[in-house]
């Protein structure tokens, strides 16, 4: 039979790694937190992804914007996913969904990346990050890109669009 002490350092145990697991990654953009399903679809919407699209989301988590823009707007997508758990979940996820020939995951630190190639992209991180994006953005995007950014703002761009209620924000590089 466990102690109470036992069981309570168990827990306290699993309680740290956890909490260590999902925010790891604040140091270097973001915490993990899922974009729940609804705004996905109000993201790709606003920024009318479509076929000819190809979606890069910088720090792609389970891959659910990948999978979305792939199966539902036609469009080819890239994630940048630096969490080993969350890559390894997400390339999983997007074979289940049957979409590998249309979504490629690239492992690492998305800073590092090359993103020209990108005619949307799809952040969900933090603000701080977003500022300190707005320099490989005016570097790497082409014009026409839309950048969407779901929670946190682009500090000093001007939005083409946005839905307030959600904290959904549309940008164009020019
Ligand atoms: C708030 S979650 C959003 C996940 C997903 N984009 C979504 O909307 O559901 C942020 C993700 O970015 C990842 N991340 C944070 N900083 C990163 C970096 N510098 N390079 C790559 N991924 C990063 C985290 O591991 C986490 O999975």
């Amino acid at each position: 039979m466990y102690q109470l002490t036992e069981i309570l350092i168990i827990l306290a145990v699993v309680f740290v790694g956890y909490v260590i697991w999902k925010y790891w990654t604040l140091t270097i953009g973001a915490g993990y937190d899922p974009t729940p399903q609804k705004m996905v679809d109000k993201m790709l919407d606003l920024a009318e992804v479509g076929e000819g699209d190809v979606l890069y989301d910088l720090g792609s988590g389970d891959g659910r914007i990948l999978i979305a823009a792939a199966k539902r707007y036609n469009a080819q997508a890239v994630g940048i996913e630096v969490d080993p758990f969350r890559y390894v979940f997400s390339w999983c996820a997007v074979r289940l969904a049957s979409c590998g020939d249309r979504v490629k995951l690239r492992f690492g630190n998305f800073f590092a990346k090359d993103i020209r190639d990108a005619t949307v992209v799809t952040l969900f991180l933090f603000g701080p990050t977003n500022k300190r994006l707005r320099k490989k953005f005016e570097e790497e995007l082409k014009s026409g890109t839309r950048v969407v950014s779901y929670m946190w703002p682009i500090e000093d761009w001007e939005c083409e669009d946005a839905l307030p209620d959600e904290q959904i924000y549309l940008y164009r590089i020019t």
